[in-house]
């Protein structure tokens, strides 16, 4: 058996089907992808405002890799599924069709009965108003306020509440869709985008490479389309299009940068859709189009590495993907890491290494958070959502790994080294025992003596940060600490210090490391002198919330109310959220807030506070 599977890894590598599978088999999904592959899927939904639901259907294109089986096994959550039928080449046939019992985390099974000879699965089908992939934002929830506006958002296992597809990231798949809206009201998918607005409300899109599902996505709203270069444009609401083409005007450097650094651009076009404040995230990464959170408009592209991240991801998760959501580091570590290059290569490395440390200290506060088990990059979660998991871990000590690896093989080889794996495993899902392999065979045993096999398994395996891992350090960083310390030491007055040449880091940084010993009043000073509470940049404020609340500095409680309403951006707000009911007083506010902005927050958002005011 073991030597199979060697053989099935074997041939993964020198490339001979991206759907084959050679990896631990993916907990999160209760389909039969082993048996029945889907290589090709056709969407045909209307998207129902009123209702908030997709209405239509889904055909799979499928083939049985290891001989004929007699079912097809899909993901569901939460779909109504009114008819299955059959293409075996001659023509349609309804078959039989069961939805098991719903399983808490990975939600309930659609077992359909198939025949010989069966090349084409079609089901029709509706979501549901409360599917947990898709947010229907009202009017007044958007940048116009006139018109509705509905998004999805897939990663990790949300797709299947909205199409009954085998829902895994071991798989790939091409998709063609045609979806139908109210005419005034524009679909965009993460495919083949006709930047002309045709307005009938009938709209056609392709998807020639293949993806793994969760990388599906769908909006739909008052968008409009902006070119920033001849690869780039932005997609987003009339009202902040201009603003937003402006502040990441850099995409197509960005782009040139990371092509340089690690080989070509594989999906044509790159465009950023920009959602309203309640998308849950910074970014999600859906091939040809980011989704992208409009809380990084800044104003001076202080924010911009989210965009060297989710374009990152382009090469690193899109093109290289996580053979299961225990991998996940594989994906967010290795973007990370890119992310940083990027930045360094369009920015320069002072702005980049800032950027590391920042990370850095996040992660070590996390840390200290986290149970054990959960700091390891190789996670255990079968049994759990992979939500619930989630943290600075795949992302930050992925990173550091591979800086750590830089650091040992040397830039030149290293970059070479990712440039061969980009190439070898593109349009491929990998996990963590296919990488440890793949890195033995390519930089351990080529570069001998450089770093031990016991080291790369503790990075891997073990909780914590290995004693190797590299200290990012910021010479801008040791000045603002010489000002604050002398500040503190009564020896200099605020408006002495040169904050006017700060950056949004040097701010971060600066708030973050203020000393435990920090008092009420010495933050009114800060506010006095630098006006914290109203800063228009989004992380700087909450940087400051975040430590208003934890000393009890309640003027700012009408600013945190605004800003916990205002933006659903679950980074931003859960750690406020968690700060307040740490004590009675501020449970008490942190409850009115969520009562006034729960209805505007995505369901994942929802499913997080609910679970902290159950605590
Ligand atoms: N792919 C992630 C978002 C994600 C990860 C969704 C896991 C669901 C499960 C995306 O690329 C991401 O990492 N977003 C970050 C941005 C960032 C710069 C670290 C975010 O949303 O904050
Ligand atoms: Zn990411």
């Amino acid at each position: 058996m073991k030597l199979f599977t060697h053989l099935l890894l074997a041939l993964c590598i020198v490339g001979l089907s991206s759907n084959t599978f050679a990896f631990e088999r993916d907990w999160h999904t209760q389909s039969n992808y082993q048996q029945v592959v889907t290589n090709h899927i056709t969407l045909d939904l209307q998207v129902d405002f009123d209702k908030k639901q997709l209405i239509g259907n889904i055909v799979h294109h499928i083939s049985f890799p290891n001989g004929y089986v007699k079912q097809l096994v899909l993901d569901t959550r939460d779909l109504d599924i009114h008819k299955v039928s059959l293409f075996t080449g001659k023509k349609w046939q309804s078959t039989r069709f069961v939805l098991g019992q719903k399983d808490a985390v990975r939600g309930s099974r659609l077992s359909i009965e198939l025949v010989k000879n069966t090349s084409q699965v079609k089901i029709s089908y509706n979501s549901r108003p409360q599917a947990s992939g898709l947010q229907w934002l009202s009017p007044q929830q958007t940048a116009g306020k006139k018109l509705p506006f509905m998004f999805s958002q897939s990663q990790a296992i949300h797709a299947r509440s909205w199409m009954p597809i085998q829902d895994t990231p071991a798989m790939r798949v091409t998709y063609s869709a045609d979806i139908k809206t109210p005419s005034n009201l524009r679909p965009i998918m993460s495919a083949k985008n006709d930047p002309v607005w045709n307005n009938n409300g009938q709209y056609h899109f392709e998807m020639p490479q293949a993806i793994p599902t969760y990388l599906i996505a769908i909006a739909a709203g008052n968008i409009q389309h902006k070119a920033m270069s001849k690869q780039t444009a932005v997609y987003a609401e009339p009202e902040i299009l201009d603003a937003a083409a402006k502040e990441f005007e850099d995409t197509q450097t960005m782009i040139d940068a990371t092509e340089k650094l690690y080989g070509p651009y594989r999906w044509g076009e790159y465009d950023l859709l920009i959602l309203p404040p309640s998308f849950p995230f910074g970014g999600m990464e859906n091939p040809r189009l980011s989704f992208i959170t409009p809380t990084v408009i800044a104003g001076d592209k202080s924010l911009v590495s989210l965009i060297a991240h989710e374009l990152a991801h382009s090469w690193s998760g899109n093109l290289v993907t996580n053979a299961t959501w225990r991998d996940l580091w594989l994906n967010e570590g290795f973007t990370s890491y890119v992310e940083n290059r990027i930045m360094e290569s369009v920015y320069g490395s002072k702005r980049a290494i800032m950027e590391q440390v920042l990370g850095v200290q996040d992660l070590k506060h996390n840390l200290t958070e986290l149970p054990a088990a959960d700091t390891i990059l190789h996670i255990k979660i079968q049994g759990r959502d992979p939500d619930d998991a989630f943290s600075d871990v795949p992302y930050v000590k992925g990173q550091l790994f591979l800086m750590r690896l830089e650091e040992c093989f040397g830039r030149k080889d290293f970059d070479q080294f990712l440039r061969n794996y980009f190439e070898n495993y593109a349009f491929k899902s990998i996990d963590t025992a296919g990488f440890k392999a793949y890195i033995s065979a390519n930089l351990l045993n080529k570069y001998p003596g450089k770093i031990t096999q016991i080291e790369v398994n503790q990075w891997l395996e073990s909780p914590g940060l290995p004693k190797t891992a590299p200290q990012p350090h910021s010479d801008v960083f040791v000045k603002v600490q010489q000002q604050r310390d002398l500040w503190l030491a009564g020896k200099i007055k605020l408006n002495t210090i040169p904050t006017n040449h700060w950056t949004v880091h040097e701010w971060l940084f600066f708030i973050n490391n203020l000393p435990p010993t920090i008092t009420k009043k010495q933050l009114a000073q800060l506010d006095l002198a630098f006006d914290l509470t109203q800063t228009t940049n989004n992380e700087i404020a909450h940087a400051w919330l975040l430590l208003s609340i934890e000393k009890g500095y309640n003027k700012v409680n009408t600013r945190l109310t605004d800003y916990m309403v205002s933006i659903g951006r679950r980074k931003l707000i859960v750690p406020l959220y968690k700060a307040l009911i740490k004590t009675s007083e501020g449970r008490q506010l942190a409850h009115s807030i969520y009562k006034k902005a729960r209805p505007g927050y995505h369901p994942l958002a929802q499913g997080t506070i609910d679970a902290l005011f159950k605590k």
